[in-house]
């Protein structure tokens, strides 16, 4: 924090050295209704970046918040101007909103930096718009606080809890065991969705919300509150009045988001139970912000950390019940017990994360479990290498008993299994060669899925989650091991291995694997290994290099043209490279030139 600067609308609005621009920023700016008195009277500028559209029905709900917000910056004396972010939601756009989240992030840069805006309110929820958020905020660099959309009530069908995503990988289990029709199906998956909201499970809406509260870039105790209370229209109005002071004192979001606050974000992280896809929207985020946060970190912070929380996938309960049992401070305040929270990291409301959450009590002994009587122990993530990717990762907290019986409990070698691999080029492929009998997949075959990453998909589809053959599911084999370079659902409760990179298109070891080729993974060793010999990859390499390198289909918008062109890997961030040297511009690059 430095001293208050002249505020940045003041280019626009008040520039003696330019009256004729002034005049001409401030005439349109009248137009809906602002004074020239107003314009003109040094109040601070908040936008709110919103991300509610009938596109994206899990964030729709900030259309109504934001009138809260508005009430809460006007206030404190600061002018609101509220402008649409690059929709994004999740299940519905094709090819995956994956795609998305680096064009949203860059709409959202030019909007923060070409505007005459002081401050922001970012409405987050939906898996990607988080992220997208944060990661402009970071790259702008101006006073900056989220809003969480919170999540939908739980769905209840039949006396039990539906959980969001989660309930549609049991529900197709349960339709390829015959157990029920395609009708009983729909009702299922619809029952999980009962309020408006994001995703009432711990998928990757919840996680990310969670995380922006503990990395501090949101008042703390709002990322759990179900969409649908009251407390969630009282936090919108807390959050405008905060960001008007956040102006005032020059509170930026690199002052907040640095390595202390990622590292604890990655063990709330493991303690939540939190999605697959934390690591690469926190690498992306970091990464605009400037902070060194290697996918290893993920391993060497988190791994070692229990699961307290009893949400789904890795758990029973819900968003509600997550916020009735005490939400992210609770959390926060058991790790702060075993010091394993820095607990001086600064946030949004001006205190430390320590302050904020010293006192947060745990009501629900069943949802949030205290650290001494944890659902499991070490449930972070593990980062896997070898002759397959230069990374990837693994998701401890959602290993089954059954999984672990079958895989991980040789005698001999305890924590490794291998098998032959069952390679599939992208879903449709999958979907329609899975239930084939002369695959003769047995428990012993790892599935293979690639083409599904950053630039293969393109935008890396959450895909790598794979069903067992319904001939096996018969048998009572519901799961075999997955890996691939793609995605998986954060509310998948699969230990699927992760995010491989490089990922195939890019010519990493995937693209050389073929069905039959023995693999070898060894959780304690951290590897995943083809079992042939290395002149053999190098021969395929070649042949694949001569052919013009593993194939994925053309693109089909310029955008996918030219994120394929720009884009990282998925243990990066996979952020357009080189975005990531335009930090901090609000200070770095001054105001940009005039518009004429
Ligand atoms: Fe939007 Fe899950 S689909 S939050
Ligand atoms: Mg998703």
């Amino acid at each position: 924090m430095s001293d208050t600067p002249r505020l940045r609308s003041r280019a626009w609005f008040d520039n003696p050295d330019n009256i004729d621009m002034t005049a001409l920023y401030l005439e349109r700016y009248l137009n809906f209704g602002l004074s020239l008195k107003e314009l003109r009277s040094g109040k601070p500028i908040i936008g709110i970046a919103q991300t509610g559209s009938d596109l994206s029905p899990c964030n729709r709900h900030h259309l109504v918040l934001a009138d809260r917000v508005r009430e809460g910056v006007r206030e404190m004396g600061g002018i609101v101007l509220e402008f649409p972010v690059h929709p994004i939601q999740e299940t519905g756009k094709r090819p995956t909103a994956g795609l998305d989240r680096n064009l949203a992030y860059l709409g959202l840069v030019e909007v923060l930096y070409g505007y005459p805006l002081d401050g922001v309110v970012l409405t987050i929820g939906c898996d990607k718009t988080t992220p997208a958020a944060l990661m402009a905020a970071a790259t702008v660099n101006i006073p900056a606080i989220a809003l969480s959309v919170g999540p939908m009530l739980n769905g209840w069908h039949r006396g039990e809890r539906t959980g969001s995503g989660t309930i549609v990988w049991k529900a197709r289990e349960l339709l390829a065991a015959g157990k029920i029709d395609d009708e009983e199906f729909i009702r299922l998956v619809a029952s999980s969705a009962p309020s408006t909201g994001y995703c009432n499970t711990m998928g990757t809406a919840t996680t990310m919300n969670s995380l922006t509260e503990a990395l501090g870039m949101s008042l703390p105790g709002s990322a759990a509150i179900p969409a649908p209370h009251r407390d969630r229209q009282e936090v919108a109005y807390l959050t405008g009045k905060r960001i008007v002071e956040m102006v005032a004192e020059d509170l930026k979001p690199s002052d907040i988001m640095t390595k202390a606050a990622f590292h604890n974000a990655i063990r709330v992280n493991s303690a939540i139970g939190g999605s697959t896809n934390a690591p690469i929207h926190l690498s992306a985020i970091a990464r605009h912000v400037g902070v060194d946060l290697p996918l290893t970190d993920w391993q060497d912070v988190g791994h070692d950390i229990p699961l307290l929380v009893n949400l789904q996938p890795a758990g029973e309960y819900l968003g509600e019940d997550y916020f009735r049992a005490g939400g992210v401070p609770a959390v926060v305040a058991q790790l702060m017990g075993q010091g394993l929270i820095d607990a001086d990291v600064i946030t949004a409301n001006g205190r430390t994360i320590g302050d904020n959450c010293r006192d947060a009590r745990i009501e629900d002994e069943a949802v949030i479990r205290p650290f001494e009587r944890p659902l499991k122990p070490a449930a972070g993530f593990i980062v896997l290498r070898g002759n397959l990717f230069d990374a990837a990762i693994m998701k401890t907290c959602v290993i089954s008993e059954a999984f672990r019986a079958r895989y991980l409990s040789n005698p001999d070698d305890p924590e490794a299994f291998e098998g032959p691999a069952l390679v599939f080029d992208g879903p449709e492929d999958y979907h329609a060669r899975i239930d084939d009998p002369s695959l003769e997949v047995t428990s012993e075959t790892l599935l293979f899925m690639r083409g599904a990453g950053p630039i293969g998909y393109p935008g890396a589809a959450e895909v790598v989650n794979m069903r067992a053959p319904t001939y096996l599911i018969s048998q009572g084999i519901t799961e075999l091991p997955c890996i691939g370079d793609g995605r998986q659902s954060g509310t998948s409760g699969s230990p699927s291995i992760l995010n491989a990179s490089p990922e195939a298109a890019a010519m990493g070891g995937l693209a050389l694997l073929r069905t039959g080729d023995r693999v070898r993974i060894d959780i304690r060793q951290g590897t995943a290994n083809i079992l042939v010999p290395d002149a053999e990859l190098a021969a395929r390499r070649t042949a694949l290099e001569a052919e013009g390198g593993y194939p994925y289909p053309p693109s089909q918008t310029p955008w996918q043209e030219i994120q394929r062109n720009l884009v990282g890997q998925l243990d990066s961030g996979a952020i357009l490279e080189g975005s990531e040297r335009y930090q901090r511009i609000a200070q770095t690059r001054g105001i940009s030139r005039d518009s004429h």
